[in-house]
């Protein structure tokens, strides 16, 4: 039998990507065009100049993927995109396209949550995984600890009752002055600080629970830059980012560890833009030798927004044939 090759677009934030991947594990072109720039001296993703920028970038993104897999249109046998959750005026950008594409190319349509996709951005690079896994998807707007059984059944063992992971990294990083997307300037910067100089609260919640809190801890640290400036005291910048990375790193380790022993879990699988955190991989992967569990993380850039992972989450719904209608429609709060 020949290659299955599906073409995976993603736009639900401020990434426009488009993908080719064989077989659910070969990437084959795997191009983003990142908005990054654009958004930047707002501080944050602006949704309706995102939205006209994925219109503008879709089309040449697309082409970009074909050519560097070295392919045409009638080598695609699915379209697969990302319709949930996500800005809403973005997602409708690659929904409409991709369901115009499948319709023309008489190909089926696959409609893949965003999550999934980065969950999947483990499978893309070990399909072999041992499950029953327990994955962490820390994202800029998600915070879960989800239960894998196989790959149709999965749920969710806990999640952030306020700030996401990242959504802390990036609130966090701006009160230190850093651009935005924060996260890797934060994680860049803590480098030369001190994790264990300055006692940033952990909350672990009910005893035994699974699910998040970062708002406290964000508080905390502005608190604590605002009491230093009240008093005059030079803050080391530094030695506050690695307070803080420490702090949000000891919650998901500890948590993704409980829930892994508690549901007897085969193996850990950390996803989304958080888990290109070295500190986080380094302390999730030594928690997990401890406990004697396998700890998988995909290669840094897969971690981040990207189409290549929808591709490979989209792979296994044609698998069991799971298409979409050409009435699919985008949803900004798609459940998993
Ligand atoms: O998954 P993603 O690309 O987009 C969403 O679906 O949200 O995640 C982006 C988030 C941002 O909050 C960004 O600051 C964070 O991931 N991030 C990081 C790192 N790289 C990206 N956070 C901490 N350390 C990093 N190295
Ligand atoms: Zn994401």
């Amino acid at each position: 039998a020949t290659e299955t090759n599906i073409l995976a677009i993603e736009s639900s934030c401020d990434e426009t990507a488009a993908a080719i991947v064989s077989d659910g594990t070969r990437v084959r072109a795997n191009i983003i065009a990142s908005q990054i720039a654009v958004h930047r001296r707002f501080g944050g993703v602006v949704p309706e100049i995102a939205s006209r920028h994925h219109m503008e970038n879709i089309v040449p993104v697309v082409s970009e993927a074909l050519a560097t897999a070295g392919l045409a249109f009638s080598d695609v046998d699915a379209v697969a995109v990302t319709y949930g959750p996500g800005l809403v005026g973005a997602l409708l950008v690659g929904v409409a396209y991709a369901k115009s594409l499948a319709y023309a190319l008489g190909k089926p349509l696959i409609g893949v949550h965003h999550l999934l996709g980065h969950i999947y951005a483990g499978f893309l690079a070990y399909p072999d995984l041992p499950l029953p896994a327990v994955s962490l998807v820390v994202s800029g707007g998600h915070t879960n600890l989800v239960y894998l059984e196989d790959h149709t059944t999965r749920r969710i063992l806990g999640s952030t009752r306020d700030d996401a992971a990242g959504e802390a990294f990036d609130k966090v990083a701006r009160v230190l002055g850093l651009p935005y997307p924060g996260g890797p300037e934060l994680e860049k910067l803590a480098r030369e600080g001190d994790p264990r100089a300055i006692p940033f609260p952990r909350a672990w919640l009910e005893e035994k629970s699974l699910d998040f809190s970062f708002s406290g801890l964000k508080s905390a640290v502005i608190n604590y830059l605002h009491h230093a400036r009240q008093v005059g005291q030079e803050v080391n910048r530094a030695d506050v980012a690695a307070s803080f990375q420490a702090a949000v790193a000891e919650v998901l380790v500890t948590k993704t560890l409980l829930a892994a022993t508690s549901y007897r879990a085969r193996s850990i699988l950390l996803a989304g833009g958080v888990a290109a955190n070295s500190v986080l991989r380094r302390e999730l992967r030594s928690a997990g030798e401890q406990a004697g569990l396998p700890v998988f993380f995909p290669p840094r850039e897969l971690c981040t927004d990207n189409a290549a992972m929808i591709g490979c989450a989209a792979y296994y719904q044609y698998l069991r044939r799971d298409f979409a209608p050409l009435s699919l429609n985008a949803i900004p709060d798609l459940p998993l």
